[in-house]
C-alpha cells in the first residue's frame, strides 16, 4: 500500500520527493455503545484496516488535498489562512478541522501541506473513517512540526475538531481507540476519567466478523445529537433526586429506584440504555478476562436488544443482520457497532462457521433489504504509524 500511495501522490502532485507515508487505523467497538458521552465505559479496538496518507510540507500556507476514495473531487485547494469552522459537504473538513483545532490550542502551523489519503475502511460505515482521518492528520502535524502532544492528546484534539468544526457532538471513544490502539487488544476505557486498560482479545477458535449494511449515514445527519440531548435532559431530571455527575455513575438498581422522576417514557428508555449498557460493558470485560467468551457474546446480544428497543438506533438493516446472525450455529455474539442508524454489526463467529455465516446472513439480508451487505473478517491492530 505504501508504494501505491506514494506513486499516486507523485502522479497527483508532480513528484513525491520529501513526502512521507503514514497509517491510522479504523476501529470497531465490541461493547459499550452510546455510553461515552454518558460518563460510562467503552470497549473498542483498533483495526488493521484504516487510512493511508502521504504528506509533504509546502513552502507557503496553501493546503492541497486529494482522496483516492473520492477521485471525482480531484485536488481540493484551501489555505491555512482560511480555516473556518463552517462545515461544507466534503471530506477535507476532517483534516482542516484538526489543523484548526491545533491552532485553537495555541499550536500554530508554520506552513501548509499537500496531503493524499487512501482509506480501506468503508466510508460512513460506523468503523470511524472520519476519526481515522482526524487522528492521522494530528499524527502528521506532530511529526512535521514537533508539537509536544501525546497520542491521547491527539485523540482529544480530534474530538475537539469533530465537535467544534464539524459540529458533531461525538464522545471520545473513536479517536481514543484509534490513537491508542494496540494489536491483539481492546481498550477498556472509562470515559468519565479517561483511565484505561488494555485487555487481550483471546477468542481461541473464533474471529471478529464485521458486516457492513451498506446503508450510509453520517453522524451529522443521524439522530446522534438528539440522543445525546435526550440523555442530558434525563440526567438533569435524575439530579433532582440523586447526586450524580453522569448516567455512568448509576447501577441498575439505583436507576430503577429513581427512574420515575424522568418525565417522558422515551427519555427514561434512553437513560436506561445508558445505565444498563455501561454495567454490561464492565461485566463483559470481566467475562473476557475470565475466558468466558460465551458470556461475553451473550452480553453483546443483550447490548443489541437494548440499542434496538430502548435506545432505538438500529433500524431494519442492522436488525436484520444481527437477528439473522443469531440464527447461525457457531455465532457467539452479534450486535450493531458504532452510532447505529446504518453502518456495521460486529459478531464473534467460530472459525468453522464463518463461511456459513457470511453466506446465510448475506442471503437473508439481500432478500429482505434489496441490496447486499459486505463482510470483513478483521484483525485488531496498532495505533497510528509512520510507514
Ligand atoms: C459514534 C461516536 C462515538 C460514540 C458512538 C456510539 O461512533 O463518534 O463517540 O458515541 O457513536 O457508541
Amino acid at each position: 500500500m505504501k508504494e501505491l500511495v506514494l506513486k499516486k501522490f507523485a502522479e497527483v502532485f508532480g513528484d513525491a520527493e520529501g513526502a512521507k507515508a503514514y497509517f491510522a487505523p479504523g476501529r470497531v467497538n465490541m461493547i459499550g455503545e452510546h455510553t461515552d458521552y454518558n460518563g460510562g465505559h467503552v470497549f473498542p479496538c483498533a483495526l488493521t484496516i484504516g487510512t493511508y496518507g502521504v504528506a509533504r510540507k509546502r513552502a507557503d500556507k496553501k493546503l492541497r488535498f486529494y482522496s483516492m476514495n473520492f477521485e471525482k473531487l480531484g485536488v481540493i485547494e484551501s489555505s491555512l489562512e482560511d480555516l473556518k469552522p463552517y462545515p461544507e459537504a466534503d471530506w477535507t473538513n476532517y483534516p482542516k478541522g484538526v489543523m484548526w483545532a491545533f491552532e485553537q490550542k495555541g499550536m500554530e502551523l508554520p506552513c501548509g501541506m499537500d496531503l493524499l489519503l487512501n482509506g480501506n475502511i468503508p466510508n460512513g460505515s460506523g468503523l470511524s473513517s472520519s476519526a481515522s482521518v482526524e487522528v492521522l492528520t494530528g499524527f502528521i502535524l506532530r511529526d512535521f512540526f514537533g508539537f509536544d502532544v501525546t497520542n491521547q492528546d491527539l485523540a482529544l484534539i480530534g474530538q475537539f475538531a469533530e465537535n467544534k468544526f464539524n459540529k458533531v457532538n461525538c464522545g471520545i471513544m473513536d479517536q481514543f481507540a484509534i490513537a491508542m490502539g494496540k494489536a491483539g487488544n481492546a481498550i477498556f476505557l472509562d470515559t468519565a476519567t479517561l483511565e484505561y486498560e488494555y485487555a487481550p482479545i483471546k477468542l481461541e477458535n473464533a474471529k471478529i466478523v464485521i458486516a457492513c449494511s451498506n446503508k450510509k449515514r453520517g453522524l451529522g445527519d443521524s439522530k446522534y445529537n438528539e440522543r445525546r440531548s435526550e440523555c442530558e435532559t434525563a440526567l438533569a431530571e435524575l439530579r433532582q433526586v440523586v447526586r450524580i455527575e453522569s448516567l455512568g455513575e448509576l447501577d441498575e438498581e439505583t436507576f430503577e429506584k429513581f427512574a420515575s422522576i424522568i418525565k417522558s417514557d422515551v427519555r427514561r428508555k434512553r437513560a436506561k440504555h445508558a445505565v444498563y449498557e455501561n454495567q454490561r460493558t464492565v461485566r463483559a470485560v470481566a467475562a473476557l478476562r475470565a475466558n468466558d467468551v460465551k458470556l461475553f457474546g451473550e452480553l453483546m446480544n443483550a447490548s443489541h436488544v437494548s440499542l434496538r428497543d430502548d435506545y432505538e438506533v438500529t433500524g431494519i438493516e442492522l436488525d436484520t443482520l444481527v437477528e439473522e446472525a443469531w440464527k447461525v450455529e457457531g455465532v457467539i455474539g452479534s450486535r450493531m457497532t458504532g452510532a447505529g442508524f446504518g453502518g456495521c454489526t460486529v459478531s464473534i463467529v467460530k472459525d468453522e462457521a464463518i463461511d456459513t455465516f457470511i453466506a446465510q446472513v448475506g442471503k437473508a439480508y439481500e432478500e429482505k433489504i434489496g441490496y447486499a451487505a459486505d463482510f470483513y473478517v478483521v484483525e485488531i491492530g496498532d495505533g497510528p504509524v509512520i510507514l
